[in-house]
């Protein structure tokens, strides 16, 4: 019989995670997808599509099929999911995979079922779903089973998930739409308004990975960026700093930051004590943003910590679960058996 791989997936606004039981990551890619409108054939899927953004002619669209933490095209979603499954675990198979999968916290109890059901039509023989903060912890290695307080901000492109758990369930959570996308806005809006000049989300993306920071950098950098001055109309090359990167990201910065404070005032006291001993930890693949943890620690001080490889953080804490369910079992969500 052939080899089943069973697989725990992280489906995200930005990039979707594929871990299989026993190896690791074997899928990290953006969560993007290209068809043509006439037909609605579907293009590319992928790297190849992220490609394409941008620099489509009119019949052909390369769009992210979620957005903000919810599923904007339903239809392209599960499209894009079968053909990453797929991918990840061959179609030749004699019996189907098990999915553990975690879904952005806006899709509703109908999409969930849907889901479940696409994933079955992909061949999937059992799909179990997962709660993003509870897979972002148990991926980041941490103790959430036991009686003690432990917050988690998950920051990936569309939205921000910030939990505090105890004994394995979420006491307080609370989902704002400050991802690494606000970021890239805040860059573009800013360059706007400075400089006149209008720049695209990739170059914003890049300026924001290259040079910026959530807290004014000693040293200074620079990168030169083409985009188009809106004046004239043509074409501009700018150099841009890293200390106008970090003005630019200050505003959904503070939004962030106001609302991990709030989940901790909300928070039941013992269980701040508990964050305040052990300090805050940081998932997504925003979380990477030069200075994030030092500007989280000083703004609400209490340490923070970057968990390791924190992008694939929420795939892992899926695939984790599967290689071991007598211990990660029971912090499972709905069950769906087929
Ligand atoms: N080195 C970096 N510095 C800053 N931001 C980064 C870095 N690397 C990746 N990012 C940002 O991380 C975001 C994507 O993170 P991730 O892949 O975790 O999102 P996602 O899980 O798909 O989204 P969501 O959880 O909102 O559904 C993007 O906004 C990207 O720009
Ligand atoms: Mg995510």
């Amino acid at each position: 019989m052939a080899s089943v791989l069973d697989i725990g997936v992280d489906l995200g606004t930005s990039s979707v995670v594929i871990y299989g039981k026993g190896k690791g990551v074997v899928l990290n890619e953006p969560a993007v997808i290209a068809y043509d409108r006439d037909t609605r054939t579907v293009l590319a899927v992928g790297e190849e599509a992220r490609r394409m953004v941008g620099r489509t002619p009119g019949n052909i669209v390369a769009m992210r099929p979620l957005g903000e933490g919810m599923i904007a095209d339903f239809d392209l979603a599960s499209a894009m999911l079968r053909y990453f499954v797929n991918k990840a675990v061959g179609k030749r198979l004699l019996t189907g995979p098990r999915v553990l999968i975690s879904l952005p916290a806006g899709v509703n109890e109908m999409e969930r079922h849907s889901i479940s059901t696409s994933l079955f039509e992909a061949g999937a023989r059992r799909t179990q779903m997962m709660e993003r903060p509870i897979a972002a912890a148990i991926g980041a290695g941490l103790p959430i089973g036991e009686a003690y307080g432990q917050l988690i901000c998950d920051i990936g492109g569309g939205v921000a998930d910030i939990a505090v758990m105890s004994l394995g369930r979420i006491v307080v959570r609370d989902t704002v739409k400050i991802g690494g996308d606000a970021f890239d806005d805040a860059i573009i809006r800013y360059i706007r308004r400075k400089h006149n000049m209008l720049i695209g989300p990739l170059t914003a993306e890049d300026l924001k990975i290259n040079i910026g920071s959530a807290l004014p950098r000693a040293e200074q950098f620079y990168m030169e960026v083409t985009g188009r001055n809106l004046l004239s109309g043509l074409p501009r090359v700018m150099r841009i700093t890293s200390d106008e990167i970090t003005e630019a990201m200050d505003e959904p910065l503070h939004s962030l930051l106001e609302a991990i404070h709030s989940v901790l005032e909300h928070t039941p006291a013992e269980l701040v004590a508990d964050i305040f001993e052990s300090g805050i930890t940081l998932s997504g693949g925003g979380a990477l943003l030069t200075g994030l943890c030092e500007a989280v620690a000083i703004s609400l001080k209490v340490d923070c910590f970057l968990a390791e490889d924190p992008q694939e953080c929420v795939a892992r804490g899926c695939g984790m679960t599967l290689e071991n369910m007598s211990e990660y079992g029971q912090f499972l969500g709905d069950k769906r058996k087929r």
